[in-house]
């Protein structure tokens, strides 16, 4: 392995991830571990230097306040402790990334000895060593949606296990213009995977006819993509492995024992149990920043590395209440024009997410000098770090009215367009 390694173990701190991101920011890989990890469990770690110790205000686990193990102290590695106030402050820790790398900076090179070697040339080495190994000459399964993470996980599957990898993309009707056709010309036609193309949007649009209530379209969707999936994946022989895009945020989201937020994230891709697969997850311990960094050096395309959110539930929730095979046409294409003409105007990096929405009511208009009675287009754009709250940016006037001309003229069955000015809180980013 190629990669030295200091532990952030977590105390209780609200903060571990800043630290462990700090330590990463020197150039030295850091994984969180719980407080009760044992000298053995920490001695088999990889190339593991040192220890962070971080107290925090979740310090009281079973009713007992956590206090550094003996195990910690048998393990022999150096321990540096960031400690916790009683009066509900850090008295040590300071506040930036930055700042935490600095205070660690001695302790990580002078103390733990630890070389600057993380970078993803390293990381993707690591990797393919270690699926190699374990995977051995077995077959892995993954379900790839298109987006950042399973796309990058393939790319790394497939430069460690090559034709043992299949890949299922199952398109429910409800990606983005060109999204489809995209994943099967980076993955099949250019990286030679064995990609299975499933076109299910029939089945999707079936399923959905007349349903309006926006978690019952949700459920649906979400339990018909696992059904097709599943069936495909049934269909394939002595597949021993499932490969999953799990990040990092999603497991230190999920809580590790001293964590009082829990999270559940929704995957479109999770499975019944009754299909048992051992899990291949080899972005776990990556953020997100890096997860794209690992893409970049993968090779893939910069309008999939970059590619900004989309909730698995596709357009289905921005085609707002009974799905309707016109109004989804519309919204692709009003979506399609609108992503254009960001790009175009330099706002794709600078604006976090940005979409049309179709809803399920009409309005009077004039068109060629007759009645008209259509659907609105509604854009929505918004900026925010953890699309927990969000704003909506400044978008010049002059680039909301071409994308407005180009709808009206483009797009069938559209007579006006609206933009959304709601920040979160009140408005969800999402209309459903
Ligand atoms: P809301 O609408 O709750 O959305 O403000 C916050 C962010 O989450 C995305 N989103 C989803 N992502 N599966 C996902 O993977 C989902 O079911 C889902 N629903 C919403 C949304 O696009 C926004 O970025």
């Amino acid at each position: 392995m190629k990669q030295d390694m200091i532990v952030v173990l977590d105390m209780g701190s609200t903060r571990n991830t800043d630290v462990a991101r700090a330590i990463r920011s020197l150039g030295v890989y850091s994984e969180i571990c719980n407080f009760d990890v044992t000298a053995d469990e920490l001695n088999a770690m990889p190339n593991v230097r040192g220890v962070v110790a971080n107290g925090g205000p979740n310090d009281v686990v079973d009713g007992k306040k956590i206090a550094l193990s003996e195990e910690v102290k048998k393990s022999g590695l150096p321990v540096y402790t960031f400690d916790y106030a009683e009066n509900g402050r850090m008295n040590k820790m300071p506040e930036s990334d930055q700042e935490i790398a600095e205070a660690l900076r001695s302790f990580v090179f002078d103390t733990c000895k630890a070389a600057a070697n993380w970078n993803m040339e390293n990381f993707i080495a690591d990797q393919v060593e270690l699926m190699r190994r374990r995977i051995g000459d077995k077959k892995v399964l993954l379900a790839l949606s298109g987006g950042v993470d399973s796309s990058v996980v393939a790319a790394l599957l497939l430069k460690a296990v090559g034709e043992q990898l299949t890949c299922v993309h199952v398109n429910h009707g409800l990606l983005r213009k060109g999204e489809p056709e995209q994943v099967v010309k980076v993955f099949k036609d250019e990286m030679k995977a064995n990609l299975v193309y499933v076109d299910a949007t029939d089945r999707f649009l079936n399923k959905l006819a007349g349903v309006a209530d926006p978690e019952q379209k949700r459920k649906i969707i979400g339990a018909e993509f696992i059904r097709v999936f599943e069936e495909e994946a049934r269909k394939l022989d002595g597949i021993e492995f499932l490969a999953q895009g799990t990040i990092y945020p999603d497991i230190v989201e999920s809580g590790t024992k001293t964590a009082k937020m829990v999270k559940s994230h929704h995957n479109v891709g999770g499975l019944p149990e009754d299909l048992q697969f051992a899990l291949v997850e080899p972005l776990k311990m990556l953020f997100k920043d890096e997860v794209r960094a690992c893409g970049v050096a993968l090779g893939l395309p910069d309008a999939m590395v970059y590619r900004q959110p989309f909730p698995g539930p596709g357009l289905g929730v921005r085609c707002l209440g009974a799905i309707t095979r016109d109004r989804l046409e519309a919204l692709r294409e009003s979506d399609a024009i609108l992503r254009e003409e960001f790009a175009a105007n330099g706002l794709e990096g600078k604006v976090w997410q940005y979409f049309t929405v179709v809803p399920d009511f009409k309005s009077v208009g004039v068109r060629d000098n007759a009645r008209c009675y259509d659907w609105p287009v509604i854009i929505r754009a918004v900026n925010t770090v953890d699309a927990m709250t969000a704003e909506v940016p400044e978008i010049p006037f002059a680039i909301l009215r071409k994308i407005t001309d180009r709808i009206l003229s483009e797009v069938k069955g559209i007579n006006r367009v609206c933009f959304d000015l709601s920040p979160k809180p009140t408005a969800t980013i999402e209309w459903e």
